[in-house]
């Protein structure tokens, strides 16, 4: 017989041993806010972060340092694509979204029968808001971001808008519309900030729904979806302000000098959504995550010199200059912070993991490709992931496809034009990157962050951080074997070989035909791609000179 006092420590024991393990679910924590800054075409080469000595991004960069900096973060390759997998935890072949991207004359939106991010949260009881872009549809009001989740919306509905004057000139791929404005607050033209640049108007609208928010009533959700670095209009493209223009004089080349001033006020607004978080008092209780949607266009439409060099590829093509990137995410929650995580993370894997931290569990009788990366966050522990399905466009033709270190790509994007290494460039450095450790601990986020930090950083943690995020690319002199994916299957070993060098397809027939059978039943669940026809009565000079909801429009007319 055991004595009560036996059985009394056994008890205490185990509701130690249990509180141990429960003391981080999410039960416990009041739900965290959560706060998701995209940027839009940014090269995944082209921050500090990743060694370009040319823009110095310091509030990015030390959002990784302080936090966790993700190395393998895969989008998908283009804007509509990446906002709907980050929006469904689905892959873009599971909700028609796997050809091109919804087109400003395009009746359609993403599909209304998906239960999106925003959705989800509300549920939770967070106050959920957009600012800037939302890319995913508005022939109709419904498929609107505040028909859609979203209690407030401010900023543009199709995929790009000139950063001063917000008009989109839809001139290109054989259209030639009249330009039409394309900014709104919730469904009401927003047209007070013409003349403002548009990546502050987006940071003022962010930090002012921070500072208006109360923390103690009700949990937040932020998706600030800048529109920065992307190209405005394909006749002026890229444009920036004379204060961050100063910053990067040292770049010669005016286009690249413009990007690279764009990509200051990017981090700037960083820097100013994290200090906004810190006045209010919100950062003990909030997740920060920022990436970009894909790799950035080096040439072709809407090129904005941006480069993913070393990585092969860019946007709009199944290599990795498109898919890969950084990720940087930051909260106290986190038992560990302060590396670099080679972990597989998909885009898809953030609507699961949002949605868990939210209490919500709703999302896992969905079929959803994402995976909840929770654990991964909080201890760095492997996640279950170890392939991702790229796409599968039977538009274009193409496939690309990942599985346990080995990449498959089939037929490929514009003719082959955007498969070569694209965006190699001598840095023009940054007077300051001699410096860059200094620079880096005395931006507006390490100084909000650093107090959470689990240990103290020297300016060698810094340093050392910075190095890890180098991608090495292996070559092998008599080894080059490229390929062409437009003649037969390419086959890389991504870990040998990131840069996508050398094509072992020849060497290994029976993976390929073992990674063809996985594609082949992927094929089986997806859905037709969504596109159809343009309606010219999209266009802006029917509608007030808008970009907006035609059909909703052209309806009320007919019944007047
Ligand atoms: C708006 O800005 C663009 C540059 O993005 C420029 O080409 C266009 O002429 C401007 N439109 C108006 C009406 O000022
Ligand atoms: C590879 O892509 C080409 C071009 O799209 C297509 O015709 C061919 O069937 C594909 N091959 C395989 C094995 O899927």
């Amino acid at each position: 017989m055991f004595s009560l006092g036996v059985v009394l420590l056994f008890v205490l024991h185990l509701s130690v041993f249990l509180g141990i393990f429960h003391c981080k679910s999410v039960e416990d924590v009041k739900r965290p806010n959560i706060v998701i800054i995209m940027a839009d075409d940014l090269g995944s080469h082209d921050l500090s972060l990743s060694g370009c000595n040319e823009i110095m991004t310091p509030n990015i960069d030390a959002l990784g340092y302080q936090g966790i900096i993700f190395n393998r973060h895969y989008t998908q390759s283009v804007c509509g694509p990446s906002r709907s997998a980050l929006l469904t935890g689905k892959y873009p072949i599971h909700t028609g979204q796997q050809h091109s991207v919804i087109l400003p004359d395009e009746p359609r939106g993403l599909p209304l029968d998906e239960k999106i991010l925003p959705q989800y949260l509300k549920e939770a009881g967070y106050k959920t808001h957009i600012v800037g872009k939302w890319h995913l549809g508005y022939a109709r009001k419904t498929f609107t971001p505040t028909e859609r989740g979203f209690d407030s919306h401010t900023g543009f509905l199709g995929g790009a808008t000139s950063y001063f004057n917000y008009t989109y000139w839809f001139n290109i791929l054989g259209y030639n519309y009249p330009p039409g404005f394309d900014f709104y607050r919730n469904h009401e033209v927003y047209n007070e900030i013409i003349g403002q640049y548009a990546t502050d108007v987006l940071t003022e609208e962010a930090t002012k729904l921070i500072r208006d928010h109360d923390p103690l009533k009700d949990p937040f959700f932020l998706y600030l979806a800048h529109g920065t670095p992307h190209a405005s209009n394909s006749n002026a493209p890229l444009e920036a302000i004379p204060e961050d223009l100063e910053t990067v004089a040292h770049i010669n080349d005016p286009d690249r000098r413009t990007y690279a001033a764009m990509v200051k006020a990017l981090d700037r607004s960083v820097g100013k959504v994290v200090t906004a978080l810190k006045e209010k008092q919100m950062l003990e209780n909030t997740i920060i995550l920022f990436f970009s949607d894909n790799g950035a266009p080096t040439i072709g439409l809407y090129s904005n010199t941006g480069t993913n060099y070393p990585l092969r590829g860019q946007k709009q093509s199944p290599w990795e200059g498109a898919l890969r990137g950084f990720a940087a995410i930051w909260s106290t929650l986190f038992l560990q912070s302060h590396y670099v995580s080679n972990h597989l993370i998909h885009i898809t894997d953030w609507l699961p993991t949002f949605a868990h931290v939210a209490g919500i569990s709703s999302y896992e009788s969905k079929k959803l490709d994402g995976n909840n990366i929770w654990s991964t966050l909080l201890y760095n522990k492997p996640p279950s992931r170890n392939e991702i399905l790229h796409n599968i466009n039977p538009i274009t033709g193409y496939t690309s496809y990942y599985y346990d270190k080995w990449k498959y790509i089939n037929g490929t994007t514009a003719d082959g034009l955007y498969d070569m290494w694209l965006g190699y460039r001598i840095f023009e450095d940054s007077p300051e990157s001699s410096s860059y450790e200094n620079v880096i601990m005395q931006s507006d986020v390490w100084k909000a962050l650093n107090p959470f930090a689990k240990r103290i950083l020297r300016t060698t943690d810094v340093n050392e951080l910075r190095r890890k995020t180098e991608i090495k690319c292996h070559r092998q002199k008599d080894a080059f074997n490229t390929c062409n994916p437009l003649k037969a299957p390419c086959l890389f070993h991504l870990e040998a070989d990131p840069c996508e060098m050398i094509n072992l397809a020849d060497v290994q027939p029976g993976r390929v035909i073992e990674m063809q059978k996985r594609i082949r039943e992927f094929e089986r669940t997806m859905v037709p791609p969504a596109n159809i026809p343009s309606d010219p009565n999209a266009n802006p000079d029917f509608n007030d000179g808008l970009w907006t909801w035609w059909l909703d429009n052209q309806d009320s007319k007919v019944q007047n």
